[in-house]
């Protein structure tokens, strides 16, 4: 491995800018030149699977991948690493498509708390594609570097060993390694939307407009939202919705837009609730098609707490019954940092609410009334409320425009 060297004297807290690549996203940070690999990982881009124990290269909790090999996070400064490929545990499989070892680890009781196991994964992941003859008896030598504190190290030779007798002839490469845009927490350039305390307007990037595209990532998304509601309102008044973006933005629970920046993209808050915990995006949206019966937008934003999300959200409004609308949204998200840490239900339940709420809140709007969304995260029983209150509105709207029908 050979090591990009610093081009300049640096001083430890000056922030530097450094380009990576991680788990196949391009990702550019600002950080001091004193932060390591394995603090910039979790710290910066919310990537809190390289674990941290010693710090002292001992131990080999942080073992990634720099440029395909092994390396010690901990020891290592990211600036050194400019134009590096890094590839951590969250690269190497999905939730739902592990990667043969983590499968394996899992089938041999190879973790018990789990703190060493990111290491063990990738230094056996390293071990095995350089070594892929290695022998049962020297595998416990060859995985030394990495130190199990709950001595689970039976297991985790077992589920090494079966790895590699299965996969002589290769090992299958990472399979969660996408081009995706990560929002780091303190990332330079235009795609970063400014931190969470900052008011509108402020910080960096207020004043330089907007990115050029916001892309979204390949690969599976976190989550995929497919919801179809039936709102009283006629089509022509939805469509009415459809070509206010503020409005249409007052109808989503919890989201504020605060600047329009032109050609067709806005920025804006969001707050949402993930079980207890509060989350405060800030970030862009920017519309991709507008007309009377279809809007499509990608957005992204990132919290305080080093969290990011992107969307790519598409609504479309079709005559329903009793001269109602059908309004199907789908929405394909993606979450990276502590949020993707809460899992795929939780945050799919959470999303699948809102949209529910924000086509009620439409269906208001529609209708001439005040969406009704307050600044406040929404809450279980103000989300309860809100859909008895809707249920008596329809029905007396219904009501109405039955008896404008009959002759
Ligand atoms: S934390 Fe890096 S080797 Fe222990
Ligand atoms: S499983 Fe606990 S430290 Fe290894």
């Amino acid at each position: 491995m050979t090591l990009p060297q610093p081009t300049a004297r640096t001083g430890a807290d000056q922030d530097v800018e450094v380009s990576l690549t991680v788990n196949g996203s391009p990702v550019t940070v600002s950080l001091p030149a004193r932060v390591t690999l394995s603090d910039a990982l979790r710290d910066h881009l919310g990537l809190t699977g390289t674990h941290v124990g010693c710090e002292h290269g001992i131990c080999g909790m942080c073992t990634v991948l720099v440029d395909g090999d092994a390396a010690r996070a901990c020891l290592l400064f990211a600036v050194q690493l400019d134009g590096a490929e890094i590839t951590t545990v969250e690269g190497l499989g999905r939730p739902d498509e592990l990667h043969p070892l983590q499968e394996a680890f899992g089938r041999h009781h190879g973790l018990q708390c789990g703190f060493c196991t990111p290491g063990f994964l990738m230094s056996s992941y390293d071990l095995l594609t350089h070594e892929p003859d290695v022998e049962r008896e020297d595998l416990p030598s060859k995985l030394s570097g990495v130190l199990c504190r709950c001595t689970g190290y039976r297991g985790i030779v077992d589920a090494v060993d079966e790895v590699a007798h299965a996969h002589r002839d290769g090992l299958p490469g990472p399979g969660n390694c996408h081009r995706r845009t990560l929002v780091g927490r303190t990332a330079a350039g235009t795609t970063v939307p400014p931190a969470v305390d900052q008011p509108a307007g402020e910080g960096p990037g207020a004043d330089e407009g907007h990115p050029e595209e916001i892309a979204l990532p390949e690969g599976e998304p976190t989550i995929r939202i497919d919801v179809t509601s039936a709102l009283d309102a006629a089509p022509e008044d939805v469509a009415r919705v459809f070509h206010d973006v503020r409005l249409l933005a007052r109808c989503l629970p919890g989201a504020e837009l605060t600047d329009d920046l032109g050609d067709d993209w806005y920025r804006g808050r969001a707050r949402v609730a993930l079980g207890p915990v509060k989350l405060a995006f800030n970030g862009m949206a920017h519309i991709l098609e507008q007309s009377d019966e279809r809007i499509r937008m990608n957005g992204q934003g990132r919290d305080s707490g080093g969290g990011g999300a992107q969307a790519g959200i598409t609504m479309v409004a079709a005559p329903g019954d009793d001269g109602g609308t059908t309004l199907r949204a789908t929405a394909d998200v993606f979450l990276t940092g502590r949020i993707a840490g809460f899992g795929r239900s939780l945050a799919g339940d959470v999303s699948r609410r809102m949209f529910a709420d924000f086509a009620r809140a439409l269906d208001r709007a529609a209708a001439g009334e005040e969406p009704a969304v307050d600044a406040r995260p929404p809450s279980a029983v103000a989300l309860l409320w809100s859909s008895l209150v809707d249920r008596v509105r329809a029905r007396r709207r219904r009501a109405t425009s039955g008896r404008r029908r009959r002759p």
